[in-house]
């Protein structure tokens, strides 16, 4: 008599390989947010996309967001500013003409937040969740809402060094005339409003009048002539 084998289907068999690849993917995601945050992720804390940041373009243009993070092996050389906040070396002489030239024009501001840490990152992230927890949301919805104005950490521009937080001496001048020249102004110096409010689609953050991320002059120039947010204009070099 003839004995019949069943043959596996090789469809079966690529899908179960594809599910594999998933799944391994999955596990690794969950490690490295481990490693990164400390704890057990819920489902919403991991973007299963993120990718490492390109850091090809040079450090001026190094993209990150919610999609791509800052490499492992980042190094940045730090200036300490007279606060004591410190930023990347490299954009130090193009801040301080900001700040004299600003300064000059009656403006009285200071650098709120420069470089961060991861750990300053995740600090930041889990005190604004706290903050919605105790207003009642839930984690994940607090975790949502945080990020409209946190950056996940190891994918904010202040762990590179050359993202400052600018804000208003508010006893001597108003926050609104700061954000007004800075918005009229960074420019010339190699500044860009990240967060601008027309473009919270694209960039993933809410409107952030104080954030200021240098990309060098020419960029900048380019980016407020065209009104281009980061992530469009490096579209525009692809
Ligand atoms: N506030 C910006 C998005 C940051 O946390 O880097
Ligand atoms: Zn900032």
């Amino acid at each position: 008599m003839k004995k019949h084998t069943k043959r596996k289907k090789p469809l079966n068999k690529i899908v179960a390989l594809v599910l594999l690849v998933v799944l391994g993917y999955m596990v690794i995601q969950t490690g490295s947010y481990i490693l990164s945050q400390g704890e057990f992720p819920i489902l919403s804390d991991i973007n299963l996309f993120r990718k490492e940041a390109d850091t090809s373009l040079g450090w001026n243009l190094i993209l990150v967001n919610d999609d791509y993070s800052i490499p492992g092996n980042y190094e940045v050389e730090l200036t300490e500013l007279s606060n004591g906040e410190k930023v990347d070396s490299r954009i130090y002489p193009q801040l301080q003409q900001m700040f004299d030239d600003a300064r000059a024009a009656g403006l009285e501001l200071f650098v709120r937040e420069g470089y961060r840490t991861a750990q300053d990152q995740k600090d930041i992230m889990d005190e604004r969740i706290q903050q919605y927890r105790d207003e009642g949301y839930s984690r994940s919805e607090a975790k949502k809402l945080a990020e409209e104005y946190v950056a996940e950490p190891g994918t904010s521009e202040h762990e590179l060094g050359i993202a400052v937080d600018i804000n208003a001496d508010t006893s001597k001048c108003s926050s609104d005339a700061v954000y007004t020249w800075l918005a009229n102004n960074a420019y010339r110096y190699g500044f860009i409003k990240r967060y601008p409010e027309d473009k919270t689609e694209i960039t993933g953050v809410n409107n952030e009048p104080w954030h200021y991320r240098y990309v060098g002059v020419d960029v900048a120039r380019e980016m407020q002539e065209k009104e281009l947010c980061l992530e469009e204009y490096i579209e525009t070099l692809k």
